[in-house]
């Protein structure tokens, strides 16, 4: 199924994902003339646009959301667009949809950034109109259901048109590549692999703060919540690359293969290892917002923020706690991975009165790229009767290490290897489905003991229970 595709068809071609993320990327990718020549991307959604209405609609949104110096020349990026509106419940709408598309040279990318509930209909329609077949891949935008039997059911559906090795399934978390820098870290070093293991690992941390709220996504946001929207998603994907055995190689099968063998390996979280939490008004940076209820106009038991505490339950991971936490209204924006290390076996320097502190490795992801590992040192001096130590940070990536690099969207990546054909940044269909599997077992935890989130302060680092659930281990959360 090698082929490069020379054309593109974005459903979901005015929705905000287009507007902000997909639009620009493609921009920034034809800039670098990383887009081939003869590339046209066609949109489609429900807006009745003609082409020159598409085009100004992405011109606006370039101008948006793509800084200037990215853009290149805008004009050749608009030319390459048309558009064609669609009622993805009307076959007929598919057939003019097929003619606008033509017949491509090479192949055919399609990329569905729709509801999920229109997918299966999408689907249906591409299969009756021509719109499938072997030079046709197609990559599909979170969120791939609510549950595993809803996943189940869109799988079945794209299964039905298009073989696994041309499904596509986004996690725009790989395509971070701070989030490749994993793999480089762990399996360009020496040094970690052997040490990264529960004899020499205490435990895990992995934050995702947030310090926006609802945006404009009250409805999805509110049927969804911080365990679907983000755990069952980004954070199982960075905690699997964290975890997994070496891969075999750099590529698809090999990788997919390890992360889906950890997520498999995940035990079933018990309710009183994880905590919800639902923001209420208070302060970010300073500045007034209000509280979730509030944005969204009424009463919700959705949670807004969850913490987890998870095992893996495997030879390399047992009994190493893995602690997981995202939320909205958080008081900063970071993503960060915090592997620490345990103690050395014995002190030679208690006599000395001087501590040991463990090592602790920090992957700091977003907003800026930031790897420290802490080591401990002796302070200079001639003390008699002590002996100073401190821990010292080791700087293995800075923000500023690359700083003649540009920094890209994760789209950009995640598109051109749509276009190209490779999944290695994909996620498979065993690995969506023992995801969704794990998240479940959770809920349905949740419902039983009919756990409702607990409120947090916004511009607070959520309900003091998530702090207790490390605490009570004798951990404190990397702030
Ligand atoms: C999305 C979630 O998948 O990821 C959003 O639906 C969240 O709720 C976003 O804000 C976070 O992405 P990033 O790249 O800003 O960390």
């Amino acid at each position: 199924t090698q082929f490069t595709s020379d054309r593109l068809l974005l459903f979901g071609a005015t929705g905000d994902l287009s507007r902000r993320m997909l639009l620009p990327s493609l921009c920034a990718l034809d800039a670098e003339g990383l887009l081939g020549q003869d590339v046209e991307i066609i949109g489609t959604a429900r807006s009745d646009f003609d082409d020159q209405g598409f085009r100004n609609f992405a011109r606006e949104a370039l101008e948006q959301f793509l800084p200037a110096s990215r853009r290149g020349s805008m004009a050749q990026f608009l030319n390459r667009l048309t558009y064609q509106p669609l009622d993805a419940n009307d076959a007929d709408s598919f057939k003019a949809l097929a003619q606008k598309v033509g017949t491509p040279r090479e192949g055919l990318s399609i990329f569905l950034s729709t509801a999920p509930s229109l997918f299966e209909p999408t689907i249906q329609g591409l299969e009756k109109s021509g719109l499938t077949g072997e030079k046709v891949r197609i990559g599909l935008e979170k969120p791939l259901g609510v549950d595993l039997a809803s996943s189940k059911v869109i799988n079945d559906a794209v299964a039905h048109a298009f073989p696994e090795e041309r499904i596509f399934r986004i996690d725009h978390y790989l395509g971070k590549e701070t989030v490749q820098n994993l793999l480089a870290l762990r399996f360009a070093n020496l040094m970690f692999e052997p040490l990264w293991n529960a004899a020499h690992i205490d435990h895990v941390q992995i934050t995702v703060s947030e310090t926006v709220g609802l945006e404009s996504r009250v409805a999805y946001y509110d049927d969804s919540g911080a365990l679907r929207d983000m755990v069952q998603n980004h954070m199982l994907q960075l905690l699997a690359l964290v975890a997994m055995e070496p891969p075999v190689s750099y590529n698809a099968t090999s990788i997919r293969n390890e992360k889906v063998k950890v997520l498999h390996s995940l035990r079933k979280v018990r309710p009183e290892e994880t905590v919800t939490g639902q923001y209420r008004a208070g302060a970010i940076t300073g500045q007034a917002v209000p509280g979730y209820d509030e944005e969204l106009g009424k009463d919700s038991s959705t949670e807004t923020f969850v913490a987890i505490k998870a095992f893996i339950d495997n030879w390399r991971w047992q009994g190493v706690p893995f602690y997981m936490r995202t939320g909205k209204r958080l008081p900063k924006r970071s993503t960060e991975i915090v592997v620490q290390f345990r103690k050395v076996p014995h002190s030679i320097f208690n006599g000395r009165g001087a501590k040991t502190v463990p090592n602790r490795l920090v992957i700091g992801i977003q907003p800026e790229e930031n790897i420290t590992l802490s080591l401990m040192t002796k302070v200079p001096g001639l003390d008699r009767n002590g002996y100073g130590l401190r821990s010292t940070p080791l700087a293995i990536l800075t923000p500023d290490a690359f700083a003649d690099r540009q920094r890209r969207i994760a789209y950009e990546r995640l598109l051109l290897d749509l276009i190209e054909g490779d999944q290695t940044l994909f996620v498979r269909r065993d690995e969506v489905e023992a995801q969704w599997e794990w998240i479940d077992a959770i809920r349905a935890g949740w419902e039983e003991h009919q756990q409702e989130p607990r409120t947090y302060t916004a511009g607070s680092w959520g309900p003091s229970a998530a702090i207790a659930l490390a605490e009570r281990d004798g951990v404190t959360w990397h702030e």
